[in-house]
């Protein structure tokens, strides 16, 4: 049995990794504050705010097999490395892709160039590239060998509160034609949030040490949209947009309001979703069917509302008309 602390677990991937390892029998300790949720039942959550000097004094006197850690400050991750490290047998460190520098060029590996390390404790929304590489090195500093650095890239699947990946099937599960961006060859790589969560458990089982891509298959943009049109078992017509246009008329690629979700237009991009992932594959990353994970965000989509207000990406129905009108 796995004495696993987890350094989150509260919100969305932390929680599915603290159900995964209870599930298998480990003992899991989640330490976070408790506002962004609860954890999975059978798991001892310790509150504490990592930004206080004592913040990990309840569990710092426990020897533990593994510890994982999701967090994007490296304030919090040096101060967690000081306190734990010394008697924590293996660590995972959930990093991202945004430490690179560069997204152009696909099909490149870890060996890839980073940002510049961010100098101080907190990052900005702004700075969660260069903050992540600050937490990676924080690691490395004290852990060494010990530590694995699970450089993830998009996560898909049920419990994604950032509305992006669940727009798609969302949108197809209501009637009407549907305005998409022309990017149908664009690759894209989505991670069902339990395959990360199962690969990142063995990565610390295991032992694996040093950077690892952690992503979802490279399918292409447009065989998403024809999975989620048919999962959510659309019938009308699929209008296609050219970005410039989209751009001239107000709607953000990526993320947030007035947006067309993971759509990432321009040469500087060209390699974010179609990076090598052939280290994590080779140390046993297995990925599911891409239609479970839409299966996954479609069936939340539908909980919550697939009219409801608060989206906090894609665009509203009246968007959609108003752009679909314009561009006839
Ligand atoms: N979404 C994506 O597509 C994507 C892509 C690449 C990488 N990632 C990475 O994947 C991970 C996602 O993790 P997640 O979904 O579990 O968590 P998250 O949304 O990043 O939430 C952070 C966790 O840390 C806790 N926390 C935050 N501030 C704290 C503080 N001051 N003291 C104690 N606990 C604190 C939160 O719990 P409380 O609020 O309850 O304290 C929560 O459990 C992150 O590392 C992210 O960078 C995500």
């Amino acid at each position: 049995m796995t004495k696993l602390l987890i350094l989150g677990g509260t919100a969305w991937l932390g929680r599915e990794l603290a159900a995964q390892a209870v599930g298998r029998g480990d003992e899991v300790t989640c330490l976070a504050r408790g506002g962004s949720g609860d954890v999975p039942d059978g798991t001892r959550l310790v509150r504490a705010d990592r930004e206080a000097p004592d913040a990990y004094a309840a569990v710092a006197d426990t020897d533990w097999d593994v510890v994982i850690d999701v967090s994007r400050q490296p304030g919090q991750v040096r101060g967690a490395v000081r306190a734990l490290g010394a008697r924590a047998g293996h660590w995972v460190f959930v990093s991202t892709c945004s430490v690179y520098a560069d997204h152009s060029r696909p099909g490149v590996d870890e060996s890839d160039g980073l940002l510049p390390a961010l100098d101080g404790d907190t990052a900005t929304v702004e700075q969660y590239g260069e903050g992540k590489v600050a937490c990676e090195q924080a690691c490395l500093d004290v852990l060494g060998d010990r530590v694995v650095l699970a450089r993830v890239g998009l996560i898909g699947g049920r419990g994604d509160f950032s509305d992006r990946f669940g727009y798609w099937p969302g949108r197809f599960a209501r009637s009407g034609p549907v305005l998409v961006p022309a990017m149908a060859n664009d690759p894209i790589q989505t991670i069902d949030v339990r395959d990360l969560a199962a690969w990142l458990l063995l990565a610390g089982d295991q032992r694996l040490t040093g950077p690892y891509n952690v992503l979802g298959e490279r399918i292409s943009f447009g065989d998403l949209l024809t999975a989620a049109r048919e999962i959510a078992g659309h019938d009308g017509d699929v209008v296609e947009a050219d970005g410039d246009w989209l751009q001239d008329q107000g709607v953000q690629p990526w993320m947030g309001p007035r947006s067309l979700p993971l759509w990432l237009p321009g040469d500087d991009y060209a390699g974010f979703m179609s990076r090598s992932d052939e280290r994590a594959v080779a140390d046993g990353l297995v990925r599911r069917p891409m239609v479970e994970t839409l299966a996954g965000a479609l069936a939340e989509e539908r909980e919550r509302g697939l009219e409801r207000a608060d989206r906090k990406a894609g665009l509203s129905p009246a968007e959609e008309r108003e752009l679909l009108a314009a561009l006839a």
